[in-house]
Parts: C-alpha cells; structure tokens; sequence
C-alpha cells in the first residue's frame, strides 16, 4: 500500500481539484447568528412584509426605519442564518425613559440603559420549528455582555404575552401606544439582577437540549 493509501487523512490536502481556500468560499455556515447590517434590510423587510404587512397592512419598522436602526445600532440586532439566508431576526435601539412612548418607535437613545425590541420575526417556512425562542434567548443572553443595559422592554398585541412569558418577560401594562385600532401590551425583561435565565429550558420553554447547538455555534455575538 502507498504512503497516501495507509494515511487517508492526507487526501483531501493532495487533491489537485479544489484547493481548500476555494472550498472555503463556497461553504456557507449552516447556522449563523451575527449582528445585522444595512445590506440586510430588504430581506429583513421581506419576511415583515408577509409576516405583517399581508396580515394587517402595516409592520412594525418599514424598510426606511429598518435602514436607520441597522445604521445606528447594528449592534443590538441579530439575525439567524441558515447557509446564508435569513430565517429569523431581532432588531433592537436603546430608549431611555420607563415606559415606552410615540417617539421610541423611530430613536435611538444612545444613553438609555433599556434595549427596545422593535420586532421579531421569523421567516414563514421556518416557524413552529422553535427558532422564535431560541433567537430570544441568544439575543437575551447577548444584552448580558453589554454593560451599560439593564432591560430589554417590547410592546405586543394581547395574544402574543403568553409567548414573551415563556421567554422571561413580564407584564408592565397597557402600552400608551397605540396604531391605528391595534392596543398593545408592554413587556420588560431585566437583563442585570435575573437568576441566570434558569439556565435557558425552564425560562424559554425550550429544552437546553435543543437549544444547545445553537448556543455553541455563534461567533460573533460572543461577550
Ligand atoms: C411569533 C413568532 C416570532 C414565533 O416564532 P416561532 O419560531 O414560529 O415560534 P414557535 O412556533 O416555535 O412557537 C414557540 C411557542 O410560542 C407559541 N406561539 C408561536 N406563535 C404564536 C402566536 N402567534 N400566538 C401565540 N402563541 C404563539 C407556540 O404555540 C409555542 O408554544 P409552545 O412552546 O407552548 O408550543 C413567529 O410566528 C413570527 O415570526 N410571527 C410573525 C411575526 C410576529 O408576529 N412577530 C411577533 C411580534 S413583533
């Protein structure tokens, strides 16, 4: 037997067909979870439009909107990619005041200490698969590693509370906040001073199990 045949695991660097830098670009992760940016915006917008815009004609940041906060703040988005492609994301701006008012739906408050989750989505084919959770929870996990936040707050119709609780969040009250007839429920979650999210299952609903793959793939939003 050659050298080669006796050492298998030389074979892939002796293969004259595709060097393994070429491999590399044409790899795409399976999953990735990293900060969004500006080029990200249409197919952000795109999974708003048929989560929200085919549902009831508006969505919570439109394409402008989304552009100003992934301008401003990248850092307190996250979008989950499977081979390249966006399945589900966060986008987040700091606020600086108790309860959310009118103005929060469009700044940024750089001094504010309270991350605003504006939305969550996720892309069509990829609901009921869990991933919604899961994103929260690394998004959650994320807000631990950045000093200056101490919660993170969102505004949801009534129906979708049960799904934030699952997640950690608690009723604050009525949102003062209003679109068009839609009423909303405001929800904070304490980022400083919360047992450690019950190590994730109990908190999200997910078993650590399922959630552990994912937690160990991310290499960007790592503190
Ligand atoms: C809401 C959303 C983020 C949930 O993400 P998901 O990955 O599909 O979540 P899953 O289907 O895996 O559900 C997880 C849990 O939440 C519950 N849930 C999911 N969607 C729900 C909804 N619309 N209403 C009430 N509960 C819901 C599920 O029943 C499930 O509960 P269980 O763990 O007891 O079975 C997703 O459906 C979505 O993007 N919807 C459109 C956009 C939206 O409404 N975003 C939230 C407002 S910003």
């Amino acid at each position: 037997m050659s050298l080669v045949g006796a050492l298998p695991f030389l074979k892939p660097c002796l293969s004259p067909s595709v060097s393994p830098g070429r491999q590399r670009r044409h790899t795409l992760p399976a999953s990735e979870f990293r900060p969004l940016n500006t080029q990200d915006a249409i197919s952000v917008f795109e999974i708003e439009r048929e989560a929200f815009i085919s549902v009831s004609g508006d969505c919570p940041l439109h394409l402008d909107e989304v552009r100003h906060f992934l301008t401003l703040c990248p850092e307190l988005s996250m979008g989950w990619f499977e081979e390249g492609r966006l399945v589900a994301f966060i986008i987040g701006s700091l606020w600086d005041q108790e309860r959310l008012t009118l103005d929060a739906l469009t700044l940024h408050k750089p001094k504010g200490t309270t991350v605003h989750i504006h939305v969550l989505a996720v892309h069509r084919t990829f609901r009921q698969q869990g991933k919604g959770p899961i994103l929260m929870w690394r998004y959650l996990q994320y807000l631990r590693c950045l000093p200056n936040v101490r919660r993170a707050v969102l505004m949801c119709e009534d129906f979708l509370v049960p799904f934030y609780q699952k997640s950690g969040f608690k009723v604050q009250g009525r949102c003062s906040i209003t679109v068009a007839s839609l009423t909303f429920t405001e929800m904070q979650y304490p980022v400083r001073g919360h047992a450690f999210m019950r190590r994730n299952s109990e908190a999200t609903g997910v078993p650590q199990a399922t959630l552990f793959p994912y937690i160990l793939k991310s290499g960007h939003h790592q503190c």
